[in-house]
């Protein structure tokens, strides 16, 4: 991501991190959607699972369940105000064996290899998603899992008015509207969440993949060789 677009990133989910938390939690279906990308991810109890772009942690309950009081589930964000969000949660609960980390998901390191990786609407925000991908896919440990969770336009029949609706919601969950763009912002989220999968295909031995909300939502897991 470049500097520019980064900036932009933090400055838009750090002021709308307390709208995007309830739609995040309460949105019909979404729970649904969150716990089917937490099942590709095959996690065991006591196994350790990174969250890239965790947002304000809608997701870690989902981790938790699977990953049992043994297991830890750490996420990571590169702004301010989500993971602000998520602490509070992570309090809240009193999940011990949540941790958070500020970094930027791209290029975070960490000392033990990952049993699981798992990004949910994130891929389509970075300028190079198959690098990410691939760089995840190297973190893992041996056997590791792999799950992306995106919405982008359906390739169905009947497409054209879900495809109009879900144009509106990506010039208004954009960082930069319509800004900076070369081509319609719509594309480019098609295209990087496509690049991604793509790249998680290559890299994986065996994956999963399932459509929802007409064709908009897609979940894909992977086992890295
Ligand atoms: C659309 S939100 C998704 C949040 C969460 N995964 C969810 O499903 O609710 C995208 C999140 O990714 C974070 N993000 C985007 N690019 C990132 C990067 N390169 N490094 C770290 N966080 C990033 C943003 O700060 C934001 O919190």
């Amino acid at each position: 991501m470049s500097g520019d677009a980064t900036a932009a990133a933090q400055r838009f989910y750090g002021r709308w991190a307390d709208l995007y938390d309830v739609l995040a939690r309460r949105t019909p279906g979404l729970g649904h959607l969150r716990a089917r990308a937490a099942d590709a991810l095959a996690l065991d109890p006591g196994d350790t699972v990174v969250e890239m772009g965790c947002g304000t942690g809608a997701n870690f309950q989902h981790l938790r369940e699977r990953v049992g009081p043994t297991g830890r589930v750490i996420g990571v964000d590169f702004t301010h105000g989500m993971l602000a969000r998520a602490r509070n949660r992570v309090e809240r609960e009193g999940w011990r064996n949540v941790h958070l980390l500020r970094a930027d998901a791209t290029d975070v390191e960490f000392r033990e290899p990952p049993d699981a990786i798992l990004a949910t609407f994130v891929v389509g925000m970075l300028a190079d998603p198959a690098a990410a991908v691939n760089r995840w896919a190297d973190a893992l440990a041996p056997g590791g899992h792999l799950a992306l969770l995106d919405a982008a336009q359906t390739t169905r029949w009947f497409g054209w008015p879900v495809n109009r609706a879900f144009r509106g919601l990506v010039v208004a969950s954009s960082p930069t509207g319509t800004d900076g763009y070369e081509r319609a912002p719509w594309s480019v989220l098609d295209e990087r969440v496509e690049t991604a999968r793509r790249a998680l295909r290559e890299r994986a031995d065996e994956t999963t993949h399932s459509e929802h909300a007409l064709g908009v939502v897609r979940v894909t897991g992977g086992r890295i060789e």
